[in-house]
């Protein structure tokens, strides 16, 4: 029998990493993991996990549920659909480099900012100059995923050139470092 796909989606808030993850797992027949949801059964919503412990505690404990999640995926494959900001985190992605598939979910700012628009669930979406920011402070990190995926369109047709772009023996144009 071949080995479980492994795979993590990254990228800003608003690619549908959440979305996208979940149905592709369904179509892959694997776990799904989205590392916010997992912090949030903590009992604190992330914004609360902000305010009353900050950004850094945040952080610590989402670097560790991606260490959980890895382990998970290396005895039965699955998706991770990771939070916009952990791939910063250089031990995370080393980490990663070790346990999946990382595939970056590609969009323009401003489709990024109209998906996200009117959402209070993101202390770091509260205005466009910060989101302007942080998107080009990032993109260098998301370009270090081994794909990139064009995430402009519907869910559906970016599940659909995922499966494509990770079919075994397929070489990608647009793969950043095929593994
Ligand atoms: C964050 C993105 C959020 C969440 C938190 C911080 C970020 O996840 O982890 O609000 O730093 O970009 P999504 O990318 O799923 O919105």
């Amino acid at each position: 029998m071949s080995t479980p796909p492994r795979l993590a989606l990254v990228g800003f808030m608003g690619s549908g990493k959440s979305t996208i993850g979940r149905l592709l797992a369904v179509r892959l027949d694997v776990p799904f993991v989205d590392l916010d949801e997992e912090l949030e059964a903590g009992g604190l919503t992330i914004a609360e996990w902000f305010v009353r412990h900050g950004e850094a505690s945040f952080r610590e404990a989402e670097r560790a549920a991606l260490q959980r999640a890895c382990a998970r995926l290396r005895e039965r494959g699955g998706v991770i659909a990771l939070g916009g900001g952990a791939f910063e985190d250089a031990r995370s992605r080393a980490e990663l480099a070790a346990c999946a598939r990382t595939l970056w979910l590609d969009a323009p700012l401003e489709v990024l900012v109209e998906r996200i628009r009117g959402d209070s669930s993101r202390p770091l979406a509260s205005d466009a100059a910060t989101l302007a920011r942080l998107h080009a402070a990032r993109l260098p990190t998301y370009s270090l995923a081994d794909l990139r995926i064009d995430a402009r369109g519907p869910a559906a047709h970016v599940v659909q050139q995922i499966l494509e772009a990770i079919r075994p023996g397929r070489s990608d144009p647009d793969a950043l470092r095929d593994r």
